[in-house]
């Protein structure tokens, strides 16, 4: 297993000013990812999931705590960390080639690296043909796919996924998380992803932290033992789902209670 990618999230904490109040949004976030791992993070809309991976690809250094990456302190955004959002935001203008190009503009890679790596990781994602065609001409799901390419191809030590296939229809999400799995074997980068799918989750990852809100902390960080290929109809899949569920509810009925 790769010895990068070795993410260190200690005590983070992160509050925005609204109508000049703090209002906290992240309490003392612990989580330690090895490399080469998959973590999913699950829990309530609000809670803080997209704050925490804007601060770990670095668009945001307002925050206490520490973040480190392989022993070293995160410092702005940079090739080491990749991000995959739920829209894939890929440029209108350019074709898709051109946008997962974009990704390696400061790469200091000659044009023939440049090329070659573009193409390889068109091909990793299935979309070999498609090079020349613009973002409008593709579907939701191709365009999911140049977008975690997008992510991948500047050989990041983690990807940092938002919700990636929250948007796409019920199959194509289960091929992409195929899609997902293989990826993630083949490149042994580490992976943290934020779903809203408990069984995305699960079918997904070694390990899935559960967050709740207000201000936004973990609340339990479960372990998945399931062997690879999981099976979604099998009495342990089930189990896991039910611990999760319990984790997140756990929340909701604090929450009921203090309505
Ligand atoms: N720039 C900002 N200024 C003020 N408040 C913000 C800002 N960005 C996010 N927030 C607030 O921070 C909290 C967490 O937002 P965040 O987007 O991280 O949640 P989330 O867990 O990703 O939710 P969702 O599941 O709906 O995507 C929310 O209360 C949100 O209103
Ligand atoms: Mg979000």
């Amino acid at each position: 297993m790769s010895e990068r990618g070795n993410l260190e999230i200690s005590n983070v904490s992160k509050s925005y000013q609204v109508e000049g109040k703090e209002l906290r949004v992240l309490d003392h976030i612990n989580l330690k990812v090895a490399p080469g791992e998959f973590i999913s993070i699950v829990g309530p809309s609000g809670c803080g999931k997209s704050t925490l991976l804007r601060l770990v690809v670095g668009l945001d250094d307002n925050y206490g705590g520490e973040i480190l990456l392989d022993n070293k302190p995160i410092s702005g955004t940079s090739l080491q960390r990749g991000i995959v959002f739920q829209d894939h935001r890929l440029l209108p203008w350019l074709t898709l080639e051109d946008n997962i190009d974009l990704a390696l503009e400061n790469s200091g890679l000659p044009n023939a690296q440049r090329r070659r790596a573009v193409a390889e990781h068109v091909a990793l994602v299935g979309l070999t043909g498609f090079e020349k065609v613009y973002p409008h001409q593709l579907s939701g799901g191709m365009s999911q796919r140049a977008a975690i390419a997008r992510g991948l191809v500047s050989r990041p030590e983690i990807l940092l996924l938002d919700e990636p296939l929250g948007a796409l229809d019920a199959l194509t999400r289960l091929r992409l998380q195929e899609e997902l799995l293989r990826i993630w074997r083949a490149e042994r980068v580490t992976m943290l992803l934020v779903t809203h799918d408990v069984e995305e989750a699960i079918y997904l990852s070694d390990r899935i932290v559960v967050m709740h809100s207000t201000p936004g902390r973990i609340a339990s960080d479960i372990k998945v033992d399931l062997p690879w290929p999981r099976d979604r109809a099998s009495h342990e899949f089930a189990d896991v789902r039910r611990e999760i569920l319990r984790s997140m509810d756990a929340y909701s009925s604090v929450a009921a209670r203090a309505a």
